[in-house]
Formats: C-alpha cells, sequence, structure tokens
C-alpha cells in the first residue's frame, strides 16, 4: 500500500534556489524508504515539506502535492497539529527538552490533556522499548535528559515522536553524530518499527541504507534520478549518476 504519494511536487526558496524539481515518489507502507545523494539535493527540503516545517523557510513556491492517505498536506486547510502527530520528524542532533526523560515522552500527550497516569506510565514504557532505550533508563525516567548521552538522547526523541502514535516518521540523518553502538540500535528499532510505521530516512551514509532500506531513492540536485528497490540501486542501477554514486565516485 503506498502510504505518501508525491506529485510533480517543486519547490524553489526565496533566494531563487529550486530545491526540488518535479519530484514523483510513492512511499509504501510499513516499509523504510531512504533519500540518498550529495549534500544540497533536497533530502532535507523533502522532509521538511512532509512535515510542513517549510512554513517557517523562506519558501517562495511551492507546487504539486503530497498526498498522506489521499489527503494533500499542502492544502491550506489541512490541521498542522494534526499532521505533525501523524507524521513525526526527528533530526540530526538530538534535541531532547530541559525536562526529565520521563516528561520528556509525554509532553506531547500533556499538551494533548491526557493526565492519566497509567496511561503516560505506559506510553513511557512502551515508547522507550521501540526506542530500544528502556533497558538503559528505566531505573532513572526522572533523570535530566541532559545527563544522558548523545546516542541515548537521540533515542529518547525517536521515543519521544512515538508516545504520540504517528503513522509516519520522518528522520534526517539522525544517527550522523552518533557513536557505532547507538547508531545500530536506532537501526534495529527502524527495522522492528517499520512492521506498524511508514518510515522515510535520509540516512548518514550509504552503508546505512543499504543495511535497512527496503526503496531508495537517489536525489541529485533536486532531482530524482532514481527510484527503486534498494537491492535494485545497489547492485544495478540503470542510471550512469546512480552508479557513479553508489560506487562512491562522488559524493
Ligand atoms: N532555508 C533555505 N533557504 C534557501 N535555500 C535553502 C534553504 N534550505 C536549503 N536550501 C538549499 O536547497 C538545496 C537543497 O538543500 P537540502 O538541505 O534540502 O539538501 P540535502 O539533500 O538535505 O543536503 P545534505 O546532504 O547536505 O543534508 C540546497 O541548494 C540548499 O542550499
Ligand atoms: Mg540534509
Amino acid at each position: 500500500m503506498n502510504k505518501i504519494v508525491v506529485e510533480n511536487f517543486s519547490l524553489t526558496y526565496s533566494d531563487g534556489t529550486e530545491s526540488l524539481q518535479n519530484i514523483n515518489l510513492k512511499i509504501k507502507a510499513n516499509a523504510i524508504t531512504a533519500l540518498i545523494g550529495p549534500a544540497g539535493g533536497g533530502k532535507s527540503t523533502f522532509l521538511r515539506a512532509m512535515n510542513r516545517l517549510n512554513d517557517l523557510a523562506d519558501v517562495a513556491t511551492l507546487a504539486g502535492h503530497l498526498f498522506i492517505d489521499g489527503q494533500d498536506v499542502l492544502d491550506p486547510k489541512v490541521n498542522i497539529i494534526q499532521l505533525r502527530r501523524t507524521a513525526g520528524i526527528v533530526f540530526a542532533r538530538p534535541m531532547p527538552l530541559p525536562l526529565t526523560i520521563y516528561e520528556n515522552i509525554v509532553f506531547g500527550l500533556r499538551v494533548a490533556g491526557e493526565r492519566r497516569k497509567e496511561v503516560l506510565d505506559e506510553t513511557v514504557e512502551q515508547a522507550l522499548r521501540q526506542a530500544q532505550l528502556w533497558d538503559e533508563v528505566y531505573d532513572r525516567l526522572n533523570d535530566s535528559a541532559f545527563a544522558i548521552s548523545g546516542g541515548q538522547q537521540q533515542r529518547l526523541c525517536i521515543a519521544r515522536v512515538l508516545a504520540l502514535h504517528p503513522e509516519i516518521i520522518l528522520l534526517d540523518e539522525p544517527t550522523s553524530a552518533l557513536d557505532p553502538i547507538s547508531t545500530a540500535k536506532i537501526e534495529t528499532s527502524l527495522l522492528e518499527l517499520k512492521e506498524n510505521y511508514t518510515i522515510v530516512i535520509a540516512p548518514h551514509s550509504i552503508q546505512q541504507a543499504a543495511r535497512i532500506a527496503d526503496d531508495v531513492a537517489f536525489f541529485l540536485q533536486g532531482e530524482v534520478v532514481e527510484f527503486a528497490p534498494g537491492e535494485k540501486i545497489f547492485t544495478r542501477p540503470e542510471d550512469k549518476r546512480t552508479q557513479d554514486y553508489v560506487q562512491g565516485r562522488f559524493g
């Protein structure tokens, strides 16, 4: 099933940078889709657009459609708060709130009015287990989120997104600042989460895409040069530019 359908999507920033030109993608539910390509290709711009975060940036023109379950995210009538619950986003640098581990996870639920302690407790445990962090922090949930390592903080940020029961998880180089152990735990977590979520990630390396991706889109200077199952992109890509990139000839 296609969870996200991108049709002729283009985005130009106010300084004239044509960051995305006529992007077309069909992103499957219960799969990991990786966006790869050299710097400046438009991967982050695309992920932010899915979450309507570009509303805050200097965007001059937007065209085309970004459908989630048939509804266009770009429709001005879209409820942005609801959209950001449906599609949670995780960035490269872990950004916990200056609160305890527990309060970081339940923050969104409290804002939404949830007060039942048993619901909050259960959500914390479940989200931390899904993010592969529970075993490391279950006995210090009331410590500051800043008292744990960067890798643990990033898993906490993933748990915070999961606590809101999203359908889509967007991740922009979530492991680029992390140690190999935390990176491996996040990859394990994503492979488990895809059973129940739609995952779109700009991985921090081609190797990471090869380890976890079902489908891969190769972004080059604002265009999707090739979109195919990872196995095809990595072993027999159709476009010479894809081949050169995955073989490390530029990057
Ligand atoms: N806020 C902005 N204002 C103007 N131009 C921007 C803005 N953000 C990104 N760009 C430009 O849009 C293009 C795409 O950038 P983007 O950050 O989406 O690429 P990326 O594929 O995520 O790159 P990287 O691999 O370095 O993270 C680049 O030319 C970049 O300079
Ligand atoms: Mg980026």
